[in-house]
């Protein structure tokens, strides 16, 4: 079992690059069963999460090349079986993005219910709901969802009750080729959302509105090949810019700019930090302060992420002043408070909100990651611990985040990967 070792209270200065998306790399993977001749993908990241969407897209039969750079090569033509099992939806949740593309193209499909996860109970019912509504017939039995279609899939006007980021894309995958129009009502504004359908377009789709809440697909007859470069992941660049602002440090992230992440930007600017940009980089400094705390309520883009939600708890947690984090999308995604209390941290968990008092200093402790962003909370939060703290089940961290112990060493840190054989999860 892999664990990081990291020696705090060091501030993080310097500049590093920050990777492709993982959540737009995913879903543009899949998308690519849609396609009848090759499909490249650059600045694909090399991160566990997508090894997994490989290793499925291979189970069906699919060939890949992949460099050295990642770039990845699929010929969606080999494809000769329509499952994805369980033992990889299990693994990972996005699993069910081939469900759209499969049916849409071959007709059928039969794909794990993910069931529940670390985060929230996460149904995938508005999939479901949306693909019958294009015409699907669909049963669940025995754990799957068994899904077909005689013939092609009807466009259709979808309501969708919750915005829902994998469930608008899973639905928008599948009206690109569905016959006549389908109108995607309170879809997803994500920035991922939106490369997904600028990558379908690229291949002959007809996709518009996608970044507004309505988005309105024209069925065609064929997807051909193309060649796609996926968009910067904005989780990562705030990742490294909130640590800076916790450690008091300076740090530009470069290959991407300020537009993805605006609310991100102004809480980071409400903390005190100094932030310039243009538009291939973003810099943070602090200029050696302590960050205020901030209030956050997370939402649907573009409102704040929950995906940097544990961040900013660490961020708080050494803040001056105090701080309410609200999380509104996922009803179990505070796991990271805990460990962070076991540091010395001083929040108060009352529902869907954490009361986070700022501490002047938090300790090294052993603290366990429990999902990804709870790991990079983890891991940020022990930069600024004094003394040496433990993070173990860092294979969370390994699904979103391309080397990070490369990437913060670079920036000053003092962590080290180390393989405890000992130590059972
Ligand atoms: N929901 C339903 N029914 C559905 C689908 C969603 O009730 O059929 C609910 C969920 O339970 C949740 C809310 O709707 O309360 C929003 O969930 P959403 O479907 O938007 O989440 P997701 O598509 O499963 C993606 C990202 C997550 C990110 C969320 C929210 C990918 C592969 N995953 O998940 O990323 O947190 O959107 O922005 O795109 C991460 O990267 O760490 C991560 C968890």
């Amino acid at each position: 079992m892999e664990q990081f070792i990291i020696n705090g209270d060091t501030p993080l200065f310097g500049e590093i690059k920050i990777s492709g998306a993982k959540n737009a790399a995913l879903p543009i993977l899949t998308a690519s069963l849609l396609a009848d001749g090759p499909v490249t993908i650059s600045n694909v990241p090399h991160l566990h999460d997508v090894t997994t969407i490989m290793t499925l897209l291979a189970k069906m039969g699919l060939e890949f090349t992949v460099d050295e750079q990642m770039n990845i090569e699929i010929d969606p033509n080999t494809i000769n079986d329509f499952t994805a099992p369980y033992e990889l939806v299990k693994t990972m949740r996005a699993s069910i993005l081939v469900l759209g593309p499969l049916l849409a193209r071959h007709g059928e499909a039969c794909v794990s219910l993910p069931g529940g996860c670390a985060i929230g109970s996460r149904p995938v019912d508005l999939h479901i709901e949306g693909m019958k509504a294009l015409g699907a017939d669909i049963t669940v039995d025995n754990g799957y969802i068994h899904a077909s279609v005689k013939g092609r899939l009807h466009g259709a006007t979808i309501n969708l009750e919750k915005i829902t980021v994998t469930g608008t894309e899973n639905l928008m995958m599948a009206a690109t080729l569905a016959k006549g129009t389908t109108v995607l009502k309170n879809a997803a504004k994500e920035p991922e959302v939106i490369d997904l359908a600028n990558f379908l377009n690229t291949l002959g789709a007809d996709i518009r509105g996608a970044g507004t809440h309505t988005i309105t697909i024209h069925g065609v007859d064929r997807l051909t090949g193309g060649q796609y470069r996926v968009l910067p992941d904005r989780i990562e660049a705030g990742t490294y810019l909130a640590a800076a602002a916790l450690t008091r440090g300076r740090v530009k992230v470069k290959g991407i700019g300020p537009d993805l992440m605006d609310s991100i930007l102004c809480k980071l600017a409400d903390t005190g930090a100094h932030i310039s940009s243009n538009c291939g980089w973003v810099e943070l400094d602090m200029q050696g302060n302590r960050p205020k705390a901030v209030d956050i309520n997370t939402a649907p883009y573009p409102a704040f992420p929950t995906d940097m939600q544990a961040q900013f708890v660490a961020l708080n947690a050494l803040a001056e002043g105090t701080s309410t984090v609200i999380e509104n999308v996922f009803e179990n995604r505070f796991m990271h408070i805990q460990e962070m209390q076991r540091m010395g941290a001083n929040i108060k968990l009352e529902g869907n909100t954490a009361i986070c008092t700022g501490v002047d200093s938090l300790n090294g402790a052993p603290v366990m990651a429990t999902d990804l962003r709870a790991s990079a909370g983890l891991v940020i939060a022990s930069l600024m611990a004094k003394g040496e703290t433990v993070v173990d089940r860092i294979y969370h961290i390994d699904r979103g985040y391309e080397c990070i112990e490369e990437k913060l060493s670079m920036l000053g840190a003092k962590i080290q990967r180390i393989n405890n054989k000992n130590i059972k999860s």
